[in-house]
């Protein structure tokens, strides 16, 4: 992703963001930082770019030539999205940190003095943001709080993306206490769970912590996590159907974009991918209204949905033009006790193992390879150090994409990475779950041989741009 910030003050933002994490970031090739000096681009001999406004009153302004020209040294032509960094602007928050996350290139605008010409700011600004209620003396601190935040949720910038996935307000709550060494320490002890081993416990004690502060300090952010449990508690009437819904909002992925009864619409911004599922065909009609309404312009990148009823799919062909659709049952683990991994040379796939997945997972591209890399849950099983199979979590936290290599089949390869997936999900506590073709036996057959539970219902996945037929889309496959 390649940030491009038009400022007064370029060293001021290259020199705040070289260093640590975004440093590193950067020489990787991960983010890329560009600040331009509005100043080089003043017609005015003496370097000036403000004026008195018009109409009077206190300061100066920046004036529209030299932003216009500043941007267009980036843009040359293009529409790019422009955040101008204001006190006026939306409040910035972690949703549209996300957001911004999805972008290729983002030009970031810096104010100074009283502001900058209204009409210049008509021309190229898409969004405006602010980072707080209290006003700064200019742009650039704004501007580098954002890109560190976005660039935290591109691929890759931290080592684990779990981190990033399990942290504040990623799940509507705040962070649990942490300890480090020793475990005693002015006469406070480290709590007891924490140095039980038992990682299931451990979650479910970070969550009561979470919860407790959550509620004591924010209660706004306290009331979205409530609201998120009742849904969860409505969802889990057909657990098995809806088992994809509620993994989902207990992972503290997607936004409840609608709850009422047994109606509940979710979306996820990251993978792009809308949740319905709708007791009547009304209910159904009026979450689909709400989402054909151009007003909705919230959800960018709105690519898939998933829905658990068929007139949902009839509904949903009425209002938008679908292109693929995928019949599944979905299957999920929820025994207690982890399972039994026989084969023992399982780990992380790392860039070694691209050229094999991109062999044998015809559906998935270079760039789904890099980014289920980088989300930590991509696994491969060697023999005798050589790469005979793959397992994974999709984007939208289905397991999925196993393939073991025919020449090893039959050893129960298979079973040992599926199985070695779900003992790492069930250890933060999360259900495990794929989504699998209503005609795939052998993998249904799979899911059975390893305890997972199938759903009697089927839920329709349903592309919804056009090409998709190469692309991700058939990457859900089991
Ligand atoms: N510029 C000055 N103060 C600001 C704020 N709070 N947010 C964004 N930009 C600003």
């Amino acid at each position: 992703m390649r940030f491009h910030v038009l400022t007064l003050f370029p060293e001021m933002v290259l020199q705040g963001l070289n260093t640590s994490i975004l440093g590193r970031a950067q020489e990787k090739g991960l983010i890329g930082l560009h600040a331009v000096d509005i100043r080089d681009y003043t017609l005015d001999r003496h370097g000036k770019v403000d004026d008195y406004p018009y109409g009077g009153g206190a300061g100066m302004l920046i004036q529209a030539q030299p932003v216009y020209d500043a941007f267009q040294s980036v843009a040359a032509g293009r529409r790019l999205r422009t955040v101008y960094v204001t006190p006026q602007g939306k409040p910035f928050t972690q949703k549209m940190a996300e957001e911004f996350a999805l972008e290729e290139e983002l030009v970031l605008l810096c104010g100074h003095y009283e502001g900058i010409d209204e009409r210049v700011l008509e021309e190229i600004v898409t969004d405006y943001v602010s980072i707080g209620d209290y006003v700064l003396t200019g742009g650039e601190l704004p501007a580098m709080v954002m890109i560190d935040a976005i660039s935290r949720l591109v691929p890759g910038v931290l080592n684990n993306e779990t981190s990033a996935q399990t942290e504040s307000f990623s799940n509507h709550l705040l962070e649990y206490p942490q300890y480090s060494r020793p475990v005693s320490w002015h006469g406070k002890e480290v709590p007891e769970i924490l140095l039980s081993g038992d990682h299931r416990k451990i979650s479910r004690w970070r969550l009561e912590r979470s919860v407790e502060r959550t509620a004591a300090v924010r209660p706004d952010l306290y009331a979205g996590y409530q609201a998120r449990q009742e849904a969860i508690l409505s969802l889990s009437r057909h657990k098995r159907e809806h088992i994809h819904m509620m993994e989902m909002l207990a992972r503290g992925r997607g936004e409840l974009l609608y709850h009422k009864g047994g109606d509940v619409m979710l979306y996820d911004r990251r993978s792009g991918t809308c949740l319905i599922t709708a007791e009547t065909e009304q209910g159904g009609r009026s979450m689909i209204k709400m989402l054909a309404d151009p007003s909705a312009s919230d959800l960018k990148n709105l690519q898939w949905f998933v829905v658990c009823q068929e007139f949902l799919v009839l509904v949903l062909k009425e209002a938008f033009d679908l292109h693929t659709s995928y019949q599944c049952c979905q299957a999920c683990y929820t025994r207690k006790e982890p399972l039994a991994v026989r084969h023992k040379d399982i780990r992380n796939l790392d860039e070694s193992g691209k050229a094999f997945f991109l062999e044998h997972y015809p559906y998935g591209d270079e760039s789904y390879f890099k980014d289920r890399m980088a989300s930590g849950f991509l696994y491969g099983a060697y023999v005798e150090g050589k790469l005979t199979g793959f397992i994974g979590l999709h984007d939208d936290g289905s397991m999925g994409m196993l393939y073991v290599d025919e020449a090893c089949r039959g050893r129960g390869i298979g079973s040992s990475l599926e199985a070695y997936l779900i003992n790492r999900l069930r250890e933060l506590d999360w259900t495990p779950y794929c989504h699998i073709f209503s005609d795939n036996r052998e993998s249904r057959l799979l899911q059975e041989k390893l305890g997972l539970y199938l759903s009697k219902d089927t839920i329709w996945w349903l592309g919804r741009e056009a090409g998709m037929e190469s692309g991700l889309s058939l990457s859900r496959q089991t």
